[in-house]
């Protein structure tokens, strides 16, 4: 397995690189707020030694290509504004599951746009995934919109699915193949 720890992806606006000791605050300033944390698959986090952990068990799992985390930085300035992961690689069947999360003070402005078809073009193009999935709650309109943007398709609904602080909630997932995402972006002469 490869290791992503030097993974370092760049757009117009934006710097995406693998979190590092420093970026704790801004993970748990963003983790920490209940609106952000809606439809995470945790409850908001309490404390930042859930940043620390999580800063950690990246650091671990990154070097072992186990999964991919990329915090997302305003270019040019060190201010974390969300990340974005693929996870639950499968390297024989070459899928992965795509997880994104921005700061609650930077929606709606297309950084979610911006930032995720760096990592799915990193994901099909470089590590040669043929798929990619994404299983979110169905009531997340931000997110189904976002995804349906870039071309994912809605392709099964599980019901009560997760139970996070005793919420029971459901699924919606969703799936884009490599083709789908190649033909979406070769531009026609
Ligand atoms: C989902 C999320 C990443 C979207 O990020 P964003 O940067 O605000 O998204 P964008 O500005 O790139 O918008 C993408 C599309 O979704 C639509 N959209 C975004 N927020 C929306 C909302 N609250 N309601 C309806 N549509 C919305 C936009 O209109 C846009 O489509 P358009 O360009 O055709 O108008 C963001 O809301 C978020 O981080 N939420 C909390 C964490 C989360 O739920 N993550 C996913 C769970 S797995």
């Amino acid at each position: 397995m490869p290791s992503y720890c030097n993974l370092h992806l760049s757009t117009a606006r934006l710097d995406l690189r693998p979190l590092a000791v420093g970026d704790e605050d801004g993970l748990f300033a963003i983790h920490s707020d209940p609106e952000f944390m809606r439809y995470w698959s945790s409850p908001p986090w309490t404390t930042v030694e859930q940043a620390i952990k999580l800063i950690e068990r990246d650091n671990r799992e990154m070097l072992d290509g186990q999964h991919i985390r990329l915090g997302i930085f305003y270019r040019g300035e060190n201010h974390l504004i969300g990340t974005c992961s693929l996870f639950k690689i499968d390297e024989q069947c070459r899928r992965a599951e795509l997880g994104y999360g921005i700061a609650r003070d930077y929606w709606r402005k297309g950084f979610m746009s911006e930032a995720v078809p760096a990592v799915i073009e990193y994901g099909f193009a470089v590590m040669g995934l043929n798929r990619l999935e994404a299983d979110i709650d169905p009531r997340n309109t931000a997110s189904c919109k976002s995804l349906e943007k870039l071309g994912f398709v809605r392709e099964g609904y599980l019901r009560e699915r997760w139970i996070v602080a005793d919420e029971i909630s459901d699924s919606a997932l969703y799936g884009l193949l490599s083709r789908d995402w190649h033909n979406k972006h070769t531009s026609v002469p």
